[in-house]
């Protein structure tokens, strides 16, 4: 990273069970020496790369940079570990800071004192470099954030090039309860082997999320097209030029695509935040949403003959009432209204899901948040 951004080690966040689908994404992508690793994906990869990864990575979390690894045995090791990286070459003093610790040690055991000596060690490496200013310390919206990993005596320095989860794209400003992320929603359409050119359905759409995500995929637009803040773009050596060709370059990536993406909820207040979030992501001509109870599709006859769908029924009670009345409703609507469709059912309720009386081809389990869920696949043959 001080000396050569051409070899840059490069680590790339995600949830749990969308390893192998980024690792996809970052091969496709041109990252080099890519490598599976737990909730993570790492390669190598220059600082084009690094823009690309945070424009165009569907299931990344966020994108760090490797400043350092190392081993140290004491919390004196670690000051003076970071006390000796060239913070000062790498941002300068006015920007605000953040330090991100995990820690999994023995000698370790407290995450905050780790983050808070590395945040003294950096403050002191600027006083002395910078005239006794130091950067101020922002643990919200920070310009700089840094990432400390902790494996026993393994310490890995990174600068975050992200910032805030890559989640957040900036087209959805109106969610509804339980909204799934948006890059577990990009995991799920992945996981689905959608082929991007047949219809797709979501037939309880909420917000829209898989929807916007979907269309994303259909047009091959990057999911972060809207996004404005990176925090490369604070880092000295943030090339403008470079980020702005790759970002026009990217735009100039667009295909066409000659199916449906399709939504369906019976509730039309949270239709109508599907619409206006549709509308923030400028999908309001790729992506149509209509008012309908699953109990009622035999009477949609814009439901197509056939394709994609991923349903995210509610899973709990605080969302629907009767959980095993409602998911009985689908296993009946997949039989009756999917025929000839690829299904897929996330949820979190595993009672629910037993509900479902058909065979599943795959159940592969995630996590929602906190919660452990499967995405359940279906095949209904006509
Ligand atoms: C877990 S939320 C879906 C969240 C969505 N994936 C998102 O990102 O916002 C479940 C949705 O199912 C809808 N729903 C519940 N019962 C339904 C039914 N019988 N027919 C159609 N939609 C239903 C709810 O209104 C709710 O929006």
């Amino acid at each position: 990273m001080l000396n050569n951004t051409d070899h840059l080690n490069i680590l790339v966040k995600t949830l749990p069970g969308l390893e192998t689908v980024l690792a996809r994404e970052i091969k496709a992508l041109g990252g080099r020496q890519v490598r599976e690793r737990k909730r993570a994906v790492s390669c190598m990869g220059d600082l084009g790369f690094v823009y690309k990864a945070n424009l165009w990575l569907r299931t990344a979390l966020r994108v760090l940079v490797t400043l350092e690894e190392t081993k140290i045995r004491n919390e004196k090791e670690l000051y003076k570990k970071v006390l000796a990286l060239p913070w000062e070459d790498l941002f300068e003093v006015h920007k605000s800071i953040a330090i991100d610790a995990t820690v999994f040690s023995r000698q370790f055991k407290n995450s905050l004192f780790v983050a808070q000596r590395t945040k003294d060690a950096i403050a002191d490496r600027f006083r002395e470099k910078a005239n006794g200013q130091r950067p101020n310390v922002n643990t919200t919206q920070p310009d700089i954030r840094i990432n400390i990993h902790l494996n026993q005596e393994r310490l890995t320095i990174s600068l975050d090039s992200s910032g805030e989860s890559l989640h957040k794209r900036n087209y959805r400003q109106r969610v509804d309860r339980a909204p799934i992320n948006e890059v577990l929603a990009a995991g799920l359409i992945a996981l689905s082997g959608w082929d991007k050119k047949s219809d797709f359905v979501d037939p309880m759409c909420g917000s829209g999320t898989l929807l916007i995500e979907a269309a994303f995929m259909a047009y091959n637009l990057p999911p972060n097209v809207f996004r404005k803040s990176f925090c490369f773009r604070n880092w000295r050596n943030f090339d403008d030029e470079l980020f702005n060709l790759i970002f026009e370059k990217s735009l100039e990536k667009e295909t066409t695509f000659n199916g449906k993406i399709i939504g369906f909820d019976s509730d039309r207040r949270v239709l109508s935040k599907a619409r206006q979030n549709i509308r923030r992501a400028l999908m309001q001509d790729q992506i149509e949403v209509y008012e309908a109870d699953l109990t009622q599709f035999d009477q949609q006859e814009v439901l197509p003959p056939q394709g994609t769908a991923i349903f995210n029924p509610p899973y709990d009670v605080k969302l629907s009432a009767n959980v095993e009345e409602l998911y009985y409703q689908i296993s009946n609507s997949l039989k009756d209204n999917f025929k000839g469709y690829n299904v897929w059912v996330f949820s979190a309720s595993a009672e629910g899901l037993k509900k479902i009386h058909l065979k599943a081809d795959t159940k592969i389990p995630l996590m929602n948040a906190k919660l452990e869920s499967w995405l359940v696949g279906y095949t209904i043959f006509k």
